[in-house]
């Protein structure tokens, strides 16, 4: 090609249009991918600092940690936790914590703690000042929900273990054509501990099609309706799917509690769950 048609194609329509559109697309792939640049990194340690503490109750907080940019998203998929580790008394120890933001969430993201007095990581949450910052690592875990993965999914949680649960609740039902049916037991100690209640309560009323909780306590108080006492089999007989149905369950929770959910899942013909679960098992442990 000589000089003059070089002009001549560089001038013609197409050229142009062709030019311009290309330079749209970049201009538009920059203004988007930067716009969810997904800070995690799965094998190096991050650190994000405090901006927000809501206390919720004497031992629970959530607390919001900022990301470098205001556009950027931590980029977390459904089902997986991230790991927070601290040096305590010399020694690195590290915790699996899901987020209760959402992956679309800009900026930021909300992990909701709770904090034992004698527990390594969650008292470290409590001694946390705005600006100081969190050592985070991630996406960890063997979960990665996506829509027809199960038909159901019966959740039993404890305490703090509710988290995982809550946001997978929560990508099934924003959904509204991810047809999943999801049941969740969740189980404290007092009325007082359950964490997250107003938020499952609104999403159980918006989805009565698909989601149901059922709450279990230790210490009712009086006039309470929901389970009393540690989950039962019955309790599980009746508000989780059958193990012959297209369905999975999901635990997470104290040890003690897991042990002996095991013992009904087993007596309720679910297959024992692995030592490390895997997202194809049909009893899947956070
Ligand atoms: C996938 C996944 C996600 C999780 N997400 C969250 C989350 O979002 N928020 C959250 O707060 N936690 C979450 N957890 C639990 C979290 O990983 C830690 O187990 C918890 O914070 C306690 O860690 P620790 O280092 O403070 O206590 P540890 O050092 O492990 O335990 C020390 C002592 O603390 C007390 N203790 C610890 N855990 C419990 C308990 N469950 N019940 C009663 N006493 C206890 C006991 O006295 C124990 O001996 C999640 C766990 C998993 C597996
Ligand atoms: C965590 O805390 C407990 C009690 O406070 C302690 O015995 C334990 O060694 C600590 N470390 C780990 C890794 O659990
Ligand atoms: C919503 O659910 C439908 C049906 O299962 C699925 O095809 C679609 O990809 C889901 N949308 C999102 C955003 O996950």
């Amino acid at each position: 090609m000589d000089f003059e048609q070089l002009v001549a194609l560089a001038s013609s329509p197409a050229f142009i249009v062709t030019g311009g559109l290309i330079l749209a697309g970049i201009l538009f792939a920059t203004v988007f991918s930067s716009g969810n640049r997904k800070v995690l990194k799965p094998t190096e340690w991050q650190e994000y600092p405090l901006v927000k503490k809501t206390q919720i109750s004497p031992n629970t907080a959530i607390y919001r940690f900022s990301l470098p940019r205001e556009s950027d998203i931590l980029g977390l998929p459904i089902g997986k936790h991230i790991s927070v580790s601290a040096t305590i008394d010399g020694k690195e120890i590290s915790r699996s914590y899901t987020p209760i933001s959402n992956d679309e969430q800009k900026g930021s993201f909300d992990l909701l703690i709770k904090s034992y007095e004698k527990g390594n990581i969650s008292r470290h949450f409590t001694t946390l000042k705005l600006g100081d910052n969190l050592r985070v690592k991630g996406p960890r875990g063997a979960f990665d929900y996506t829509p027809g993965l199960t038909g159901a999914f019966g959740m039993i949680a404890g305490g703090s273990g509710i988290t995982p649960m809550y946001q997978i609740i929560n990508a099934v039902l924003r959904n509204a054509s991810d047809k999943t049916q999801v049941r969740l037991i969740y189980a404290n100690v007092n009325e007082e501990d359950i964490l997250l209640r107003s938020e499952l309560d609104v999403l159980a009323d918006a989805h009565p099609d698909r989601f149901k909780v059922f709450y279990v306590l230790n210490n009712p108080p009086a006039g309470w309706t929901g389970g009393v006492g540690f989950v039962s089999k019955d309790q599980i007989q009746t508000h989780l799917p059958a193990s012959t149905h297209n369905a999975k369950i999901l635990m997470c929770g104290p040890p003690p509690m897991l042990k002996a959910m095991k013992v009904h899942l087993d007596e309720l013909q679910w297959p024992a769950p692995r030592t490390v679960s895997k997202l194809d098992d049909k009893v899947f442990l956070f």
